[in-house]
C-alpha cells in the first residue's frame, strides 16, 4: 500500500495552507497554474476523466482512523491518491490505481436489507465506511485534514488583502482563495462520472464531461457544474463501420429533429437520475429551454449540476477561455479580481434576469486583455491562423477552428502590472462607447453594433449572436457607474494613509459596497452617461448596497 505523504494529499497550490492572514513575505507572487499547465485541453479532459472513472466516494464516520480505512481498502488495489471533506458529514474521494479495484470493493460490500430500507439494488459508487470494532475506530494522533470545497468569506478575504503589499499581491490572493483546488476539480469529475454511470444504461457509448468554468481554468468554489452528455465516441465508431452494408438502428429513434431527440433524451435520463440516482435530488427538467437541461443537486458531492446534451459551441468557448486562462499570469488573476468585485457590487447574480453574466463579463476581459498596447492575449482570428489540420472544427457552418497546443502562441512582451491593468480596465469600460460599440474577440476591435440591444458581445463563433442580449440599459448604466467609480476609488488614495488609518485600501476598497457618502460624488462621475436612468440607478444602488454585501459574503 503506497500512502500519500502530506504534500500529496495537501493543496497543489500556493496560498490555500491555512485560514489565517499570511505574512507578507508569503503573498503568492503569480499564477502557479501557468507555469505548470502546458498540456492542450483535450489532454486534461482525457487525463481527468479516467481518474474519475476510477474513484469512489466513501462516507466515514466522524472519529475516524484514516489508517485503518486506507488498510482495508489496499485489499482491493492500490490507492493512488486520496483526500478527506466535509460535505453532511467526513467522507473520502478514493481514487484506485485499477479500475477493476472499483468492482472488487462492490463485490465485497453489502447493500442495505430491504426490509430497512427498499432499496433500487444499483452498483453504485458510493460507499459507508463502518467497522464494527468501535477500538479500531479510535482517532489517530494527527487530526484528519480537510480539504475545502468553499472559498472563505469576502469579509475574511478583504482582511487577508489589507495585510498584501500591493495590488497585484492582493488580486493573486483572491486568486488563491477562490480558484478550484485538485481536490475540487477531482470531484466535480467524479460527479460527472457518476452521472456517466445512469447514462450509460441506456446509451452504452455515451460520456458525461464537464464544460464551463469547471474546465475553463475560471472556475470558482462554490460554482456549478456544467456537464453534457456525449455521444461522439459512438460516432466514431458508427463511421468506421460505413462501409458495411448494414446500417445500425439500435443508437437512436429516428426523429423529426434534434431538439426533440436532445429532448427525449434528458427527459429519460433526468427520471432516471430522479428515481434511481443516489443523493440526486431536486431533479428538474428544463426541456423547452433555448438549449434544454436537466437541473438538480448532487448531495454526495454537494455539486448544483447543469446536465445538457453535447454542445460543440459550448466546449470551443470553454477550451478557447483555457486557452487564454493558460497564457499569461496576469488573465486568470483579472477575472477572479473582476468576478469578484461585479458580484459584490450586485452587478452579476445567480438568478438569472437582465444581469451580466459572469461568462460575458469574463469576454469582456478578454477583450480588454486585447486592446492593450502590445495585447496581452491574440485574438481570436490570430488563433486560427495557428491551427493545423487536427485543429480544424465546423460546427454548424461555422468555422470554430483554433490551435489547441499552448507551445505554438508567443508569449506577450506587454510587462504591465496588474495594478495597472485594474485601474485601466476600469478607465476602458468605463468611457466605452456602448451605444455605437460592440465587443468583438475575433478580431480583437471594437466594431459598430449590428443592433441595438445596449450590451452587445459577439458570440466568438456564431457570429451573428450577441452574448449579453439579456443586459438591459439600466444594469449596463450601473455597470459603467462601478467601473468609473473604482477607478476613481484606486487612483485617489494614498495607500500608506490608509493603512496607518487602519482602511481597507487597493482592492479591499473595491469590495466593500459604495457607501450613501460616495453617491454625490458619484452623480459627477456618472456625467454622460443616459440622464433619463440616472435618479433610478442611484435610488436602487443604494437600495442594493445592503443586500449585495450580504448576498456575496453568504455564497
Ligand atoms: P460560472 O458557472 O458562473 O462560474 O461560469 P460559467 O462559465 O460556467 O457560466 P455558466 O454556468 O452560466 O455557463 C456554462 C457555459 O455555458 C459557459 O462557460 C459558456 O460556454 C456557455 N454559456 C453560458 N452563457 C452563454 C451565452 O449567453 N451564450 C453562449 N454562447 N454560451 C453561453
Ligand atoms: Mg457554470
Amino acid at each position: 500500500l503506497r500512502l500519500p505523504g502530506p504534500g500529496a494529499r495537501g493543496h497543489a497550490r500556493l496560498g490555500r495552507s491555512g485560514a489565517a492572514a499570511q505574512p507578507a513575505a508569503e503573498e503568492p507572487r503569480e499564477d502557479a497554474e501557468v507555469s505548470t499547465r502546458k498540456k492542450t485541453f483535450s489532454e486534461v479532459q482525457t487525463e481527468r476523466l479516467d481518474q474519475a472513472e476510477r474513484t469512489v466516494l466513501i462516507k466515514c464516520p466522524s472519529k475516524l482512523n484514516e489508517k485503518k480505512l486506507l488498510q482495508y481498502l489496499s485489499s482491493h488495489g492500490n490507492v493512488k491518491s486520496h483526500f478527506f471533506f466535509e460535505n453532511r458529514g467526513i467522507n473520502a474521494l478514493i481514487e484506485f490505481s485499477e479500475k477493476s479495484s472499483i468492482a472488487s470493493l462492490q463485490d465485497a460490500v453489502g447493500i442495505p436489507s430491504a426490509s430497512e430500507h427498499h432499496v433500487v439494488p444499483f452498483k453504485s459508487r458510493l460507499f459507508t465506511f463502518t467497522l464494527k470494532n468501535p477500538v479500531s475506530q479510535r482517532i489517530e494522533d494527527s487530526p484528519l485534514h480537510l480539504s475545502p470545497q468553499c472559498h472563505i468569506p469576502v469579509k475574511d478575504l478583504i482582511e487577508k488583502l489589507c495585510l498584501a503589499d500591493s495590488i497585484s499581491s492582493q488580486m493573486y490572493i483572491l486568486l488563491n482563495e477562490y480558484q478550484l483546488t485538485e481536490e475540487n476539480i477531482k470531484l466535480r469529475f467524479l460527479a460527472c462520472s457518476l452521472v456517466r454511470d445512469f447514462a450509460c444504461a441506456y446509451f452504452p457509448d455515451s460520456t458525461v464531461k464537464p464544460f464551463g468554468s469547471s474546465v475553463n481554468t475560471f472556475g470558482k468554489l462554490g460554482s456549478d457544474v456544467d456537464m453534457f452528455l456525449d455521444f461522439s465516441d459512438a460516432g466514431k465508431h458508427a463511421t468506421k463501420l460505413k462501409k458495411s452494408p448494414f446500417e445500425m438502428e439500435y443508437q437512436m429513434k429516428r426523429l423529426p429533429s434534434e431538439r426533440l431527440a436532445t429532448q427525449r433524451i434528458l427527459s429519460v435520463i433526468g427520471d432516471c437520475l430522479d428515481n434511481f440516482g443516489p443523493g440526486c435530488v431536486n431533479v428538474q427538467k428544463i426541456l423547452n429551454a433555448r438549449c434544454p437541461l436537466v437541473k438538480f443537486s448532487h448531495q454526495p458531492t454537494g455539486f448544483q449540476c447543469d446536465l445538457s446534451v453535447s454542445n460543440s459551441i459550448a466546449i470551443r468557448s470553454s477550451e478557447l477561455l483555457y486557452i487564454y486562462g493558460c497564457l499569461d499570469s496576469r488573465v486568470r488573476a483579472l477575472v477572479f479580481t473582476i468576478r469578484c468585485w461585479a458580484r459584490v457590487h450586485g452587478l452579476t447574480n445567480s438568478a438569472p434576469g437582465a444581469w451580466i453574466t459572469n461568462f460575458s463579463l469574463t469576454m469582456m476581459v478578454m477583450f480588454f486583455l486585447q486592446r492593450t498596447s502590445p495585447p496581452i492575449i491574440p485574438t481570436l482570428d490570430q488563433l486560427k491562423e495557428l491551427a493545423d489540420e487536427n485543429d480544424k472544427h465546423i460546427i454548424g457552418g461555422y468555422d470554430c477552428s483554433f490551435v489547441s497546443d499552448l507551445r505554438k502562441i508567443k508569449p506577450t512582451k506587454n510587462k504591465e502590472t496588474l495594478d495597472v491593468l485594474l485601474v485601466e480596465f476600469f478607465e476602458y469600460f468605463g468611457n466605452f462607447d456602448f451605444r455605437k460599440n460592440s465587443i468583438n474577440l475575433r478580431k480583437g476591435k471594437e466594431v459598430n453594433k449590428p443592433e441595438s440591444s445596449p450590451l452587445y458581445i459577439w458570440n466568438p463563433f456564431e457570429q451573428d449572436l450577441n452574448i449579453s442580449k439579456n443586459v438591459n440599459q439600466p444594469q449596463l448604466e450601473k455597470f459603467i457607474a462601478m467601473a468609473r467609480e473604482s477607478a476613481w476609488i484606486l487612483q485617489k488614495e494614498d495607500k500608506t494613509q490608509q493603512m496607518i488609518d487602519k482602511e481597507p485600501w487597493g482592492l479591499a476598497a473595491l469590495l466593500i459596497p459604495f457607501g450613501k457618502s460616495n453617491s454625490s460624488k458619484m452623480k459627477n462621475r456618472m456625467k454622460g452617461i443616459g440622464s433619463e436612468t440616472i435618479r433610478s440607478l442611484l435610488d436602487s444602488l443604494k437600495l442594493n448596497n445592503a443586500n449585495s454585501q450580504q448576498k456575496a459574503v453568504g455564497k
